[in-house]
């Protein structure tokens, strides 16, 4: 099969024919919202209903059609509907669905081709359905293994929404304590270095990597009690708004961490499977992590996640009951297997590095040319310009990015919102032409609010 698969679908995309959003998609939406509470952000401040997707398009149920910038929710990478991975999916489907944690054909397979694409020794594996259920087998597999009980994570990170996963990142503010009113005892959380928000800096006002690392070995001494079981965090901030740390940090923090006998644990969910140009995003700092969680791009759609040990720490994992009523379906192997497959035939790595350069370059020049787009950020296909009221303040720009994103979607980009940061995760298959067609929408809907907003 032609890697070209997407390009026909793709063809004249965007395609707006209706208002948006169109009759039909306010009636569905409606109907729904009579039922579904809860809707993300995303879908309030832009309410379509889609009916189909195929790479990197997607259609809505007035047939319009959209350039998609979001891949679903970092999810979809290898494009919607990608027929190898369809076929896999639909194989199993009509053969066997779930024996439980038996072992299949495809699961054996999978795993065998995973410890090929993982780092070397990183192979001690448990499937699951979604991010936050591996998130939640990560730490108790971080127990497990050294027999503690402190966690320590940063701001700003997110690591899913079960007790667990929720007591590693912010919890929700104001007058209702959904989460309860306080983090659990032995979860603690600090800063991460932000370049372009330093809390720790030089005298020159640049990041102090060191400083950093100085606070959280103070940390480590002064503020737990000397039980840490893990450092988690996410290699770069997803919903953070595709924030990178500088190159030195990781290494430091590994040294750090391997000094204090504290497992280093990277929430791969959204970074990992080839969205930076890696398999796992940390294998830009040459840092194999002490345990990996995967999900979004790993099964290309089909819920399919999964916790990874390295083998030295592999009898952890038989203590934690770790197995799922779900994970390791036969259907989500052959899901995950093929968008691997997929990764390695298509060369989707390679793009991504290439197209990735190119959507930077392009962006740095962006933020010369307009006066509200403070800062730009990414490596690979994980993308953000991040919007400011006065590059001086650096003010944070909310409203901006919320007429930005509706601007925008009603052009024909279906993207993903987070205040003033513009997060871009477009399907890893994407060429320069489309990088470029999603950037022009993008810069218009950005002139057209900076008029709005008096910048012009
Ligand atoms: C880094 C990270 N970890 C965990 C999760 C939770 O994954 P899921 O929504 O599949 O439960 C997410 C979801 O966005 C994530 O970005």
């Amino acid at each position: 099969m032609s890697k070209d698969w997407w390009k026909k679908e793709a063809n004249g995309i965007p395609q707006i024919i209706t208002e948006l959003p169109g009759s039909k998609s306010k009636k569905m939406h409606d109907n729904t919202s009579k039922y579904v509470r809860g809707l993300s952000s995303q879908v309030k401040l832009f309410p379509v209903a889609f009916k189909e997707g195929s790479g990197i398009t997607l259609t809505d149920v007035d047939n319009n059609r959209y350039l998609d910038f979001s891949s679903g929710i970092y999810v979809a990478s290898l494009g919607h509907c990608h027929p190898k991975i369809s076929e896999a999916i639909s194989k199993w489907a009509n053969k066997l669905m779930n024996c439980h944690d038996f072992a299949t054909p495809v699961k054996e397979k999978l795993l065998e081709k995973m410890s090929d694409v993982l780092p070397k020794g990183l192979n001690s594996i448990q499937l699951y359905s979604d991010g936050t259920t591996a998130v939640e087998a990560g730490i108790r597999a971080a127990r497990a293994i050294g027999n503690k009980h402190e966690f320590i994570s940063c701001y700003r990170d997110f690591h899913g929404k079960t007790m667990g996963a929720v007591n590693l990142a912010q919890m929700i503010r104001g007058d209702v304590f959904s989460y309860g009113p306080t983090r659990s005892a032995g979860y603690y959380m600090v800063p991460r270095p932000d370049p372009y928000r330093p809390v720790f800096k030089k005298p020159d006002g640049t990041i102090d990597t060191d400083a950093y690392i100085d606070f959280y070995r103070q940390f480590i001494q002064e503020a737990t009690v000397g039980n840490v079981a893990a450092f988690v965090l996410e290699p770069a901030q997803g919903w953070g708004g595709s924030i990178f740390p500088p190159e030195d940090f990781f290494p430091k923090l590994q040294q750090l961490c391997s000094e204090k006998g504290i497992l280093f644990f990277a929430d791969e969910v959204l970074t990992g499977m080839g969205r930076t140009g890696e398999w796992l995003c940390m294998n830009h700092w040459d840092v194999v992590p002490d345990i990996v969680t995967l999900g979004k791009s790993f099964g290309n759609g089909f819920p399919v996640t999964a916790m990874v040990v390295k083998e030295e720490h592999a009898d952890a994992i038989d203590r934690i009951s770790a197995s799922s009523s779900y994970g390791g379906n036969p259907m989500a192997c052959a899901a995950a297997l093929a968008s691997i497959e997929v990764i390695e035939e298509e060369n989707i790595l390679e793009n991504v590095r290439e197209v990735g350069s190119y959507f930077m370059q392009r962006m740095k020049k962006m933020k010369e040319n307009h006066p509200i787009i403070g800062d730009v950020k990414g490596k690979g296909f994980l993308l953000g310009m991040e919007l400011v009221k006065d590059k001086t303040t650096k003010e944070p720009f909310d409203e901006a990015g919320k007429l930005v994103y509706q601007k925008a979607f009603a052009k024909g980009l279906a993207w993903i919102p987070a205040g003033h940061i513009l997060r871009m995760s477009p399907p890893l298959i994407m060429d320069k032409k489309y990088a470029d067609m999603g950037l022009d929408i993008i810069e218009e809907s950005i002139t057209e609010v900076e008029k709005e907003f008096g910048y012009r």
